[in-house]
């Protein structure tokens, strides 16, 4: 596969320069969401998403627009979709888990294993008991999504804060003893093997106490063969608990154990330029290590935050870009003003769909559709996981960046009415991973 690719590349290479075209990649690279700055960069930008919000248009916009992953704020969480012992609801979930896939996103699952936001009846099983109702859920609910979820955060927030070290108290703690999450972890792995399987946390973002107790932690699973591939760094700030000076260092320390690390759950409370260079910064240390795969923002707008109150996401409660939008957009290399919003200039939308699988291998089609007004060219992304190949395209002529995994699409000639729509093809041979393909955003002229 690798060979035909290579000469496949260099012949689209040489087709670009005869047509004249360089010009026009030149151009289109400069990202304008923060989705596609990311894809770029070979990473997820995501935000957290609650269900009740999916009937709000400018909630909808803003998240198709600017966002390439999703994580479902409380609707995956035990008391959310296992209420009441073996009697599990997954309708909530779904709604942001359709709405994803519909669009090529990425889906992050969180949570299994939580002391909190856990039922009663969890709360109050003892011995041996705990350990099955857990493995249970775990089956239950990774097999739901089974190859539809890119990471999951298997167990979350197990320690204490403070200086110890020590484990935080839960049933499954007390009941089941330290041995609980590496149990979840094997469960895990065995329930939905192409899952990434993270251990997420807070106050764990720099080098102290508690990460260093992670960190050890990771290190033993790592020794010893228990399936772990991520670490999430939920990345909660404020005034009392600012970005860490070592926050890089820190996920570079859990990276160097052989895990992926992501950005799981990043708000900065503040505003203007304060709360601007405070997300650079973060965005910058996640850029500079290459095992940091994505961010995600725990939500869309100020106005739905959990922290409402210290404004401490990219967009206002009016969905405008806020100066720490274009601090973040700018740190991915994207250029904030770039088209996106409403703003009357040519634009495009995407959006993706499975259309046929076979044993190997599975054909996408990705559909675009001009904005309000006609459109006369356009580009967009599409990026597939690694081992993943894209065998043969239809419909547009492609290009690729260097790790093969990122495929830029351009139409052959592209005459669209506004509002119109076209589509191109491909088939993506999975050599075993079934996650589908993510979209970059589509920039029209
Ligand atoms: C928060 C949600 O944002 C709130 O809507 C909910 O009321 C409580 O939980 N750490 C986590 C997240 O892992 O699940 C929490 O989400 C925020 C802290």
């Amino acid at each position: 596969m690798r060979t035909v690719r290579t000469a496949l590349t260099a012949g689209v290479l040489g087709a670009l320069v005869a047509g004249g075209l360089v010009g026009l990649s030149g151009t289109a690279s400069a990202a304008s969401t923060l989705g596609a700055a990311a894809a770029e960069r070979g990473r997820y930008f995501g935000a957290a998403v609650a269900a009740n919000h999916l009937g709000e248009s400018d909630y909808v916009n803003t998240l198709n627009t600017e966002f390439n992953s999703v994580t479902p704020e409380n609707e995956m969480k035990w008391e959310a979709v296992e209420p009441s012992p073996g009697s599990f609801s997954f309708a909530s979930a779904d709604r942001i888990t359709n709405h994803a896939r519909g669009r090529g996103m990425r889906i992050r699952g969180h949570t299994l294993v939580w002391h909190s936001q856990l039922p009663g009846w969890v709360s109050n099983l003892t011995g041996s008991a705990v350990r099955s109702a857990m493995v249970n859920h775990i089956n239950q609910v990774m097999g739901h999504w089974r190859g539809q979820i890119h990471s999951w955060d298997v167990v979350n927030e197990a320690f204490q804060d403070g200086g110890s070290g020590a484990r935080r108290d839960s049933v499954f703690q007390r009941q089941l003893g330290n041995g609980f999450i590496e149990e979840a972890f094997r469960a895990a792995r065995a329930a939905d093997p192409n899952a990434k399987l993270c251990y997420n946390d807070y106050n764990t973002d720099g080098v102290n106490a508690k990460s260093n107790a992670v960190f050890a932690m990771v290190q033993d699973f790592r020794n010893r063969g228990v399936p772990i591939d991520c670490v999430g760094f939920q990345s909660h700030f404020n005034s009392q608990s600012p970005v860490p000076g070592d926050y890089q260092q820190n996920l570079q320390r859990f990276a160097n154990l052989g895990v992926d690390v992501q950005i799981t759950e990043l708000d900065i409370e503040g505003s203007g330029t304060t709360q601007a260079n405070n997300y650079s910064r973060v965005v910058n240390a996640c850029l500079a290590v290459s095992r940091c795969t994505g961010i995600t923002v725990w939500g869309v707008t100020d106005k739905y935050s959990w922290r409402s109150g210290g404004t401490p996401l990219l967009f206002d409660g009016n969905y405008t870009k806020k100066p720490a939008y274009n601090a973040v957009l700018t740190a991915l290399g994207g250029t904030p003003g770039g088209g996106g919003g409403g703003g009357g200039g040519a634009t495009c939308t995407v959006s993706y769909q499975e259309t046929q699988r076979w044993g190997d291998r599975f054909n996408g089609q990705v559909t675009v559709r001009a904005g309000g007004t006609a459109i006369t060219s356009w580009v967009t992304t599409v990026t597939v996981r690694s081992p993943q190949r894209i065998s043969a395209t239809w419909n547009g002529t492609p290009s690729w960046d260097t790790s093969g995994n990122v495929m830029t699409m351009r139409p052959g000639t592209a005459n669209l009415a506004a509002g119109a729509t076209t589509s191109f093809g491909f088939t993506v041979l999975t050599n075993g991973n079934w996650t589908a393909p993510t979209l970059g955003s589509c920039t029209a002229a």
